[in-house]
């Protein structure tokens, strides 16, 4: 299978690093990028180039940024082109445009890489959420923002101190804020959840950044047996549906309090399979170049998938209640009207979710 590589970055190398490694029979013919590269026949900053190129079947895309990507990839499946992306913020801002395209051209759209990079996420939600009903779905999907939060912990680091490390490993970006203000985390959320919950989850969610985590904090929680982590949490009744993003409070003894450095701990709670844990490497170039060499197998192999966000959903914040710790105290409510009250105080508040409730 003859593909196309759109963005030939940190991700987009890799991808071309491991398809020219293991062989698999397939090849990159064109790679799109901004830069001209004389020393590559196959780099080309005309995209018409790739639609015009009838011998290439699917794109592999891992560009930065919403657009044009988002209109590249709707572009190359009204041409018939399967595609495979890594791209959360183009997938998150228009995952039903683009699905309703993908099975209307009957062409794959697969995106494993876009969330929790190699862990093997997104297919195992499609798979569950057909055989099962997903309940709950939640978990740390933001390497760098992890790592911040256990240097903290375990170095004793301060929020700026954390940020540089996670900065001079080349973890966190030079503009760190997608990150740390739960952008990443949020285009996550609304991907994973709507593929667990089959339709598209309201998008307008509470979102608080984890910049404001300070040291006392963390040493205040620690002396009740507790800890924080940045998570998205949701919860799904029927049709009904709460999400959010925000520092998150949680025992020390969880399993998501032992997620070190920039890994990911992602988990999901069939109503008959019970919890089920997915944690591994979120982030890198050949972690999240090989989610795609898996998804581009799949278009390989051509296993057409079915139709999994069949259904409408309805926000309905009193399925993630808790309590919000704010700087001058604690408060009981829902995640949605605690993190309102957080952003009109401008102040910081992390989560304590009580007792996940019966179906
Ligand atoms: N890095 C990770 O660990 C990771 C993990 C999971 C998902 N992702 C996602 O994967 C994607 C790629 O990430 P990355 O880290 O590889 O980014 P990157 O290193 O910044 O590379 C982005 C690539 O996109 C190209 N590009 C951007 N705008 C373009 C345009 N208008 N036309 C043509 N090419 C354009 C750039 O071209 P030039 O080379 O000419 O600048 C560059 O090659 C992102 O969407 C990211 O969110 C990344």
């Amino acid at each position: 299978m003859k593909i196309a590589l759109l963005g030939y970055g940190t991700v987009g190398r890799s991808l071309d690093e491991l398809l020219k490694r293991r062989d698999i029979g397939i090849e990159v013919k064109r790679i799109l990028r901004r830069k001209k590269d004389p020393t590559d026949p196959r780099v080309t900053d005309r995209f018409e180039d790739i639609l015009e190129d009838r011998e290439i079947e699917c794109a592999a895309e891992a560009m930065s940024g919403k657009e044009p990507a988002d209109s590249f990839l709707k572009r190359l499946m009204e041409s018939g082109r399967h595609v495979v992306s890594a791209n959360k913020a183009a997938i998150a801002s228009d995952l039903r445009g683009l699905k309703e395209l993908s099975e209307k051209m009957n062409t794959d759209f697969l995106f494993e890489a876009s969330c929790g990079g190699t862990i093997p996420w997104i297919e195992n939600i499609k798979e569950m959420a057909m055989a099962d009903e997903i309940l709950s779905v939640r978990g740390i999907l933001n390497g760098t923002c992890n790592f911040i939060i256990d240097k903290m912990e375990r170095e004793g680091l301060d929020f700026n101190e954390a940020l540089k490390k996670a900065q001079d490993l080349g973890y966190a970006e030079a503009d760190p804020t997608a990150d740390i203000g739960g952008y990443d985390t949020y285009n996550k959320c609304v991907i994973s959840c709507s593929l667990a919950y089959r339709g598209y989850v309201p998008t307008d969610i509470p979102v608080l950044g984890m910049q404001d985590i300070g040291k006392g904090f963390l040493s205040e929680l620690y002396k009740e047996g507790k800890t924080v982590r940045y998570m998205m949490l949701s919860e799904r009744r029927g049709e009904r549906v709460a999400l959010g993003v925000v520092p998150t409070v949680i025992s020390k003894d969880s399993i998501e309090a032992n997620v070190r450095d920039n890994y990911n701990c992602a988990s999901m709670v069939g109503a008959t399979a019970g919890e089920l844990k997915f944690y591994g490497q979120g982030s890198g170039g050949f972690p999240t170049a090989d989610a795609m060499v898996r998804d581009l197998l799949r278009v390989r192999d051509r296993k057409a998938e079915p139709n999994v966000l069949d259904r409408r959903l309805i926000s309905d914040d009193s399925l993630l209640t808790g309590t919000g710790y704010f700087p001058d105290g604690r408060i009981k409510g829902t995640l949605a009207e605690l993190c309102g009250k957080a952003r009109e105080k401008n102040m910081f508040m992390a989560f304590e979710e009580d007792g996940i409730k019966d179906a």
